[in-house]
Parts: structure tokens; sequence; C-alpha cells
């Protein structure tokens, strides 16, 4: 069966067809919710459709955003979302011709990069993209749970409109310093606090919000928590919380926990979107009462422009290092002289015989910093030409503290 692919705006048969393929059927209706936050993406063409006739079967956003990457700089990237074929027309090449579309408008874009958060790990690296960035959620017991000196600073409760209003600031100071970290784009801030929504009645009192201060006033974290009532069988408080954090260090983490461990009758909190780096845990008096629940790829990357992207990031020590990329769809074929360092880096094509050889999907999930070459040569995902080259390419790419996509989109 045919079908057309074609840059479009969000219709509400659009904006259904992403909410019937999620299974969320009551979402639908959301079409103007949609148009209206989207505006800019819309206009600027970046959203693409698969047409059967008149009907929407594949939906595809290119949106533009910005990625931090190692050493700081904030790199042009398309944040790919809302990835969807209808049931009825799978396994067509529908997302084959979607994504097509959309690297070629990347590239043409000047966009290095293309990055997005699979629902499943095996759709996208057919396409070149590579596993990026992981993330952690932990349960507290929270009775159990102490920290292991006092840690300084305030935490309050906050209002949503002041959650929106005061935690920007400390955001965008982490993203700066955090590799895989987006922008928060398209009203995000109001979206996640509930402030808005698509039928315009908001959710925010459906959770309580609460930020850090260190002790100069300085918001640097924040914590959003909803607590479900436990039986209160033989009159024992059990209630079990659920919560979302932010936090710009490992201070104001734990002092966030502490915040919440000391909450009466809650026993139990599951704790969202911790980085992969877990050296926060030694704030605690007893880290073993923090159990890690769920450890999960977030972010994967797509390296479109490889001179770009591999000049925008810094690198852990100095070297020279010549790799061999693969790329079937074209756009990061070639040989690369790398000459990086902590304070930048020249990338030119080469003609010289490489110290690796890896396919671009490889090469997308080195640039973070959170692999080491060589623990992925051992699963044969890069391959060394000359002795040396996967060891410089540790030393090189691997960062000390790994990645972390902080937020979701
Ligand atoms: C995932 C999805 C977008 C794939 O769309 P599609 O049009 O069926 O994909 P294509 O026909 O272009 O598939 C291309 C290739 O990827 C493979 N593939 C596609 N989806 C896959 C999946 N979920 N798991 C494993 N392989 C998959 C196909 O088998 C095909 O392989 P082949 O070239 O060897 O034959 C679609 O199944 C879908 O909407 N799923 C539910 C929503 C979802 O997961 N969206 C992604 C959000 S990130």
């Amino acid at each position: 069966m045919p079908f057309d692919i074609k840059i479009v705006e969000y219709s509400d048969d659009f904006s259904d067809a992403v909410d019937v393929t999620f299974s969320r059927p009551a979402q639908r209706g959301r079409g103007a919710y949609r148009r209206q936050i989207f505006a800019d993406e819309i206009a600027a063409g970046r959203v693409i459709g698969a047409y059967d006739g008149d009907r929407v079967v594949g939906t595809f956003a290119n949106f533009r955003n910005t990625v931090s990457v190692p050493g700081g700089a904030a790199v042009p990237a398309a944040a790919v979302t809302s990835v969807s074929v209808a049931q009825t027309h799978r396994r067509r090449g529908i997302l084959s011709a979607m994504i097509a579309t959309a690297l070629r408008q990347s590239a043409d874009a000047g966009e290095p990069l293309s990055i997005l958060i699979p629902a499943e790990w095996p759709i996208y690296g057919r396409f070149g993209y590579g596993h990026a960035t992981d993330e952690t959620s932990y349960r507290f017991d929270s009775k159990r749970c102490a920290v292991s000196r006092p840690l300084p600073g305030t935490v309050d409760y906050a209002s949503a409109q002041e959650w929106v209003e005061e935690l920007p600031a400390a955001y965008d100071r982490l993203r700066a310093t955090t590799p895989g970290a987006i922008e928060y784009r398209n009203r995000l801030w109001e979206r996640d606090a509930g402030l808005l929504t698509h039928d315009g009645k908001p959710t925010d009192k459906e959770k309580l919000f609460a930020l850090y201060r260190d002790e100069s006033g300085t918001v640097r974290g924040g914590v959003t928590y909803s607590v479900k009532e436990g039986d209160w069988n033989g009159f024992v408080a059990n209630d079990r919380a659920e919560a979302e954090m932010l936090a710009e260090d490992s201070t104001a983490r734990v002092r966030l926990l502490q915040f919440l461990w000391e909450q009466d009758w809650i026993t139990t909190f599951d704790v969202e979107t911790f980085p992969a780096d877990d050296s926060w845990r030694h704030l605690m008096a007893n880290p073993r009462f923090a159990r890690e629940t769920s450890r999960h790829d977030v972010l994967w990357a797509r390296v479109l422009d490889v001179a770009a992207a591999l000049e925008a990031r810094a690198y852990e020590t100095e070297g020279r290092l010549v790799l061999a990329v693969t790329d079937p769809a074209g756009y990061a074929e070639g040989v690369y002289a790398l000459e990086g360092g902590p304070a930048g880096a020249t990338v030119k094509r080469s003609t010289e015989n490489p110290d690796v050889t890896l396919p671009v999907q490889t090469l997308g999930a080195l640039y973070f910093g959170h692999h080491a070459a060589t623990a992925l040569a051992r699963v044969g995902e890069i391959t060394e030409e000359k002795a040396g080259g996967l060891a410089l390419a540790d030393r090189l790419f691997k960062t000390a503290v790994p990645p972390h996509c902080v937020t979701w989109f």
C-alpha cells in the first residue's frame, strides 16, 4: 500500500494518531493544545506525517533544541519525539521513510546531532542512533535513611508557580555542566508543573512541590511528590510516595531526600530521575537503605556531522586519534583525524590509516562519554586497527562523570 511523507501541521487527526498509537485514547482531542505549544516548530516545518490517502498513518516531530556536550557547549540537535506508525500500517517502511526525511532536514539545517528517547531498544540502531545515557530510580526505606553529616541549606514547600519561576535558573546551571541535558522548550516547565494542560484545568494540586536553597538563598534543586495512602492495618502508618527530583549537585539532592525521609507516615519513597553517577549516596549514613529499583537507557544520539560534533566537545586528555566511521546513510561516513584535549578539538577529513573503525551508532554511544571504547570493542561495536587505538579512545571520550539527559522529551 503506498503512502506519502509530508511536512504537516498538528491537526486534530494528527494529534489523535499519536495518542491512539501510544495507547492513550482518553487524550484524543488535544490537537489545538499541541498546535499552540509547538507553534514555532510547526511554523519551521519540523513536523512530519505519513498519509494513506487523507488518513494520518505516521507521525514524527523533529523539533529543534540543543544538547549539552562534554566541555559545556550546547550543540544544535534535532530532538525527535511523537514517533508513531498506525498499528494497521506497521512494518511497511513508514518509520524508515519519516526518519530519512527528518535526518535530511536536520543535516540541511546544520544540526550535527539528532537525539531521541526510544520506546524500545531495537528500533533506532539501524538508523545510526547509539545508546548515550542511562538513568536510575531508587526506593528509600525512609524510616531508616539518614544523612552522614549535617547538610547546609533549607527546603521549603513552593507553589507550582514558584517552581516554574525559580527552578529554571538552577536547571540551566545544571544543564551547562551535564552532557546529555537539553533545553526545556515549548513551555515544558509549565506543562511539567501541571499549570498548562490541554483542557485548561491545572493539575498542580495533585502533587506537592518543594525547593532546596543553599546557604546564600540560591535555589539549587527541587522535588515534586505525591502520596498514596497505605492501609493503616493495625493502625500503623505505612504510606508510600512517588517523587521526581532535579538537583544541581549531590548536596542539593541528599538535602531534598532528607526532607522526604523525615516526613511522618510515609515509609517508602520511590524517587525518579537520578543520574548514573551515584556518588550522592556517600552523603547517606547507610546507603544500603537506598535500593536502585531501575536502571535504563534514556538518550540515544545520531551523529550527522562528525567534524562539527567532535569539534564541539572537550576531551578528557590531549590526544590525536584517527577514526574511520561507517554510515550506510552517508552523513557520517569517512575517515577523520581528531586532535583534542580539555580545551577543545580540531577535526579534519583524513586519508591516513585509522586507529579505530566504528559504525556511526557507536560514535553516538561514545560521544557523550558514557561508554568506554574498550568495553564496546569486547562486544564487537568498534574495532582497533592500530595498537593503542582503543585505549586512546577511552582516555579521550569517556568522561569522569557520566552524562545524564535530565528531562524526558
Ligand atoms: C516503532 C514503530 C514507529 C516502527 O514503525 P514501522 O513503520 O513499523 O517501522 P519500519 O517498517 O520502517 O521498520 C524498519 C525496520 O525496523 C524494524 N522495527 C521497527 N520497529 C521495531 C520494533 N519495535 N522492534 C524491533 N524492530 C523494529 C522493522 O522490523 C524493520 O526491519 P527490517 O528493515 O529488517 O525489515 C511502530 O511500530 C510504532 O509506532 N510502535 C508503537 C509506538 C512506538 O514505539 N513509537 C516509537 C516511540 S520512540
